[in-house]
């Protein structure tokens, strides 16, 4: 017998960074953290249960993936065979989508997917909350990608896995978008995984970088709360510098930007010192993003355009949260 489930789910920025675990094994993080759910970029999966299977088996845009992929996504669903009391392996059918040459494939929307896949094809009924908690184990920011808009991830308490879960904060109905520069979609050289645990053993900046990022995400929810772009624009591009700072201070020292990123980062100053409010964030990579209101976005980007081709400048407006799919769609 054979039972599926089909979810999507969208990828997101953070704009306060998760940047440092408290627990390595449940992906339990240092801090909270807010992000902006983006319409552009997003996962597809499928999970059909198969219990003529002995293993699982994972494809990724339609190519059959080895060993070391498919063992993170097995270990990933028995977290869901065993709250279903099920020993069933899988096929896994996911599809990125992501718009031509920008190559910014997702953990976050990947795990988000899935989760949201395996909960309807092993009949779980987990609600959105619980369910961002396993979303959490694949990868933290997936966490974030169950709902849409604005959302904050809360650290939670201690060890206890179930108190660390996304809850959506504003749907970002408003007047905001999201220009990706993709600088260089190559595989990076750390992994978040690795970065983050250098920068927590190691660098003296560290406990600053935990103790300031709790104040943004309160000031960030206030500037939400009154529809304050400046506001939300500056605290995102300072708390997004103050965590590439960190690794920095790390033994040995590290830092995810190329020169085209410095370039990128400084031709949107420029565009802000010229008048029109946009803000710059990075992740653990060299591409870089930039919060703007959306009714700005084709401005920018055209100013833009003098630095890099239009290949690499994706312009996107906040997006929805999972959504379970039939067959059809
Ligand atoms: O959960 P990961 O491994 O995708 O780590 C995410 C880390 C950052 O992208 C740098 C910050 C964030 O909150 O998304």
């Amino acid at each position: 017998m054979i039972t599926t489930g089909i979810c999507r789910a969208h990828t997101n920025i953070a704009l306060i960074k998760y940047w440092g675990k408290r627990s390595e094994a449940l992906f339990l993080p240092m801090n909270s953290s807010l992000s902006l759910t983006l319409d552009a970029f997003y996962t597809d999966t499928k999970v059909s249960l198969d219990d003529r299977l002995t293993d699982d088996v994972f494809y990724l845009n339609g190519r059959l993936q080895g060993a070391k992929e498919t063992a993170k996504i097995s270990r990933f669903l028995d977290l869901f065979r065993r709250t279903a009391a099920s020993s069933t392996r899988a096929r896994i059918d996911s599809y990125n989508h992501v718009p031509t040459a920008a190559g910014l494939a997702s953990s976050a929307s990947a795990f988000a997917a899935l989760a949201g896949a395996a909960n309807e094809a092993f009949g779980l009924r987990l609600d959105k909350q619980t369910l961002s908690t396993y979303a959490r184990r694949g990868s933290g920011s997936a966490t974030r990608s169950l709902y849409g808009g604005f959302v904050e991830w809360h650290k939670g308490q201690d060890e206890q896995s179930g108190s660390s879960y996304a809850i959506p904060v504003d749907d970002a109905d408003w007047d905001i978008g999201m220009i990706i520069i993709a600088v260089n979609t190559g595989k990076k050289a750390i992994s978040s995984r690795e970065g983050m645990k250098r920068t927590v053993d190691t660098s003296p900046f560290y406990p600053a970088w935990v103790t300031t990022a709790e104040t943004d995400l309160q000031q960030m929810k206030q500037a939400i709360a009154e529809r304050d772009f400046t506001r939300l624009g500056e605290i995102t591009e300072s708390n997004g510098m103050k965590m590439h700072g960190t690794m920095l201070g790390a033994v040995p020292p590290f830092s995810y930007w190329e020169p085209d990123s410095i370039r990128a980062i400084q031709k949107i100053t420029q565009i802000r010192c010229n008048g029109t409010p946009c803000y710059v964030t990075m992740d653990a990579g060299p591409n870089v993003k930039v919060l703007c209101r959306y009714s700005d976005s084709e401005r920018i980007k055209e100013e833009l355009l003098t630095e890099f081709s239009s290949q690499q400048i994706i312009v996107s407006r906040p997006g929805p949260g999972i959504k379970v799919l039939s067959e059809a769609e």
